[in-house]
């Protein structure tokens, strides 16, 4: 069985210090997560913030640095880029596709492919994103939108150690979440088309590649989500901006056998 993930993406909030500050109160004895033990922990600060939140997370195993995106090109003149290999100094995990990513930033599905393979790569487990559109989910294309994410953000990445994080973009930060039903018979299909590409060993919840759910989780309602039987976590963007829900969430999905 898959160890459970929880995902605490801060995106642009938190300077230096507030990232610092939010690590070391996730940490403090009150939150008890030196209890936790079946689930990992991943928190992705700002890139200006890594350094310092990776050192505070060093008192604890078990608690893993993402980034929030990466360039897929190794090294070379493109300002402002960060490539995988940089990342791999601080990070373990990198979102490929983020739905924000794809939406303000105009990441296309070759540029997710071509992200995901960077962090393959350099050692980096990718966070690769999928997610249906509001427009898409009324007209009942949530499947069809997925797998053509899927088969072409991994064509021909290789079966390896990946997080494959489901969020419905119309649920993103909205507070409007999906049915807990939807999410079990989306990521059923997730699988299902990830054992088309790599065979069922890599999909079924013995192999590395974790599914997780994102959209407008909270403390009240992780706990449903985690206990789906085909999702292995969740990430969390607005309610993982504060500590204690944060914690929350992490026992809520810590719990659940
Ligand atoms: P949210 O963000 O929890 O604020 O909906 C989740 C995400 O962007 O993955």
């Amino acid at each position: 069985m898959n160890r459970k993930i929880v995902i605490g993406n801060w995106k642009m909030n938190k300077d230096i210090r507030q990232s610092v500050e939010c690590a070391e109160e996730l940490l403090q004895s009150k939150y008890g997560l030196d209890t936790v033990n079946s689930t990992d922990i991943v928190l992705t600060p700002s890139f200006l913030a890594l350094n310092e939140v990776k050192k505070v997370c060093a008192q604890r195993s078990g608690i893993y640095l993402g980034a929030q995106d990466v360039f897929y090109e190794p090294s070379g003149s493109y300002c402002g880029a960060i490539s995988a290999a940089m990342l791999s100094e601080v990070c373990s995990y990198a979102f490929a596709g983020h739905s924000e990513r794809r939406m303000y930033f105009g990441d296309t599905d070759e540029m997710v492919y071509r992200k995901v393979r960077a962090c393959t790569d350099a050692g980096i487990v990718p966070i690769f994103c999928i997610g249906e559109t509001g427009r898409a989910y009324s007209a009942g294309r949530t499947k069809a939108y997925l797998r053509y994410q899927i088969e072409h953000g991994l064509k021909d990445v290789r079966p390896c150690d990946m997080v494959v994080l489901y969020e419905p973009v119309w649920a993103l930060g909205t507070g409007r979440t999906p049915r807990t039903d939807e999410v079990e018979e989306v990521m059923c299909f997730v699988k299902e088309t990830l054992a088309g590409l790599y065979g069922p060993d890599r999909s079924a919840g013995q192999a590395a590649v974790r599914a997780v759910y994102a959209g407008s989780v909270c403390p009240e309602n992780a706990a449903a989500y985690a206990a789906l039987p085909h999702v292995d976590g969740v990430a969390v963007g607005t309610a993982s901006l504060c500590a204690q829900k944060l914690a929350a969430i992490i026992h809520a999905v810590d719990r659940v056998d």
